[in-house]
């Protein structure tokens, strides 16, 4: 590596001051945070332009979660999404991110045979997708280790694990009992001493939670877990209202983007039937000198500068979107 190239958090964002890079969120930042007291925000993004977004407004975790099964291709659970397409989301999610932790979650199937496939598929999404660390669920220790020993961050997730639906009988709140809530505490101080980064707790008790939090030196990431998390985590999707199910308890939504999407959408049809879109201002205009050489007549340029004008040349491609002003 050069140290004389610029970190990946150079870009300007929205929280940093002009020329001044952005300190790049590190696994170890994040235990650092935990030691000084920070709260850790986390939210899901599967694309390019939430990626962006998400990173420029500061928030320090970014998980492509496989959630996105569900979210952005409308799958019933997360079971079916594959390693492929979760590395075509990661890779889009990297190229936004210039400060945020990008983590990748393996898919169902990905992690739950041989331990060296297991890291094999990790490793591609380090290596092909540029994601800085991967989450899997349950307390599978000795793939934790192994994960660390090839140099890969781990998140891991316990608590309600969507990849157990199956087992787990539907997606309900787990640790319910004294007994279950210090089993999930043993595995989650399992994981940290096989090397895990973090570890999302998902769906369970505050009281549970709580305790986990305290109780480890790593950063506990709660969702539907309680306040008293080292950081919290939510689906972009639920944030701003554009799933299509009912909201569970733990979400706040912040925003109302299917509202918002609708309208635009809605306005922009009624203006193309109405033939109100698109205006001469937003259409491309020949140079007088080309509908001279085209042999139109100064006529045919109406009065406010569009012309009827309709040979093959006033084609605009998009060479000419730069010379044209677009
Ligand atoms: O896939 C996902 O979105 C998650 C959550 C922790 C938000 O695993």
């Amino acid at each position: 590596m050069s140290l004389t190239q610029p970190p990946k958090g150079a870009r300007q964002s929205d929280q940093s001051q002009p020329g001044v890079p952005i300190p790049k969120v590190t696994m170890p930042a994040l235990t650092e945070m935990k030691r000084q007291g920070k709260p850790i925000s986390a939210l899901t993004a599967y694309d390019y332009s939430t990626a962006r977004l998400v990173d420029e407004a500061g928030v320090d975790l970014i998980l492509v979660g496989d959630s996105l099964a569900m979210v952005v291709l409308g799958q019933e659970n997360t079971l079916a999404v594959t390693v492929d397409e979760m590395l075509h989301h990661t890779r889009a999610v990297s190229r936004a991110v210039r400060r945020a932790l990008v983590v990748a979650d393996m898919p169902f199937g990905s992690y739950h045979g041989a331990i060296s496939d297991a890291v094999a598929n990790a490793v591609r999404f380090v290596k092909e997708a540029g994601a800085e660390a991967v989450k899997i669920e349950g307390p599978r220790i000795e793939l934790v280790r192994a994960l660390v020993a090839a140099e890969i961050p781990v998140v891991g997730h316990l608590g309600l694990t969507p990849q157990s639906v199956h087992r787990m009988g539907g997606y309900r709140v787990q640790a319910r009992t004294a007994e279950t809530a210090r089993e999930l505490e043993a595995d989650a101080l399992a994981l940290a001493r096989a090397g895990a980064g973090a570890i999302v707790l998902e769906g369970v008790p505050r009281e549970a939670a709580a305790a986990i939090t305290a109780a480890l030196p790593i950063p506990t990431i709660g969702i539907g877990a309680g306040p008293e998390c080292d950081g919290q985590i939510l689906v972009f999707h639920d944030l701003v209202n554009l799933t299509f199910s009912p909201q569970a308890k733990f979400v706040r939504r912040y925003a109302d983007a299917s509202a918002l999407f609708r309208s635009a959408i809605e306005h922009y049809r009624e203006d193309v039937e109405h033939r109100a879109f698109p205006a001469d201002a937003e259409s491309y205009h020949l140079p007088s000198s080309a509908v001279r050489q085209a042999g139109a007549s100064a006529d045919s340029v109406s009065g406010n500068g569009a012309t009827e004008f309709d040979s093959e040349d006033a084609v605009v491609n998009r060479d000419a979107f730069e010379d044209w002003g677009r």
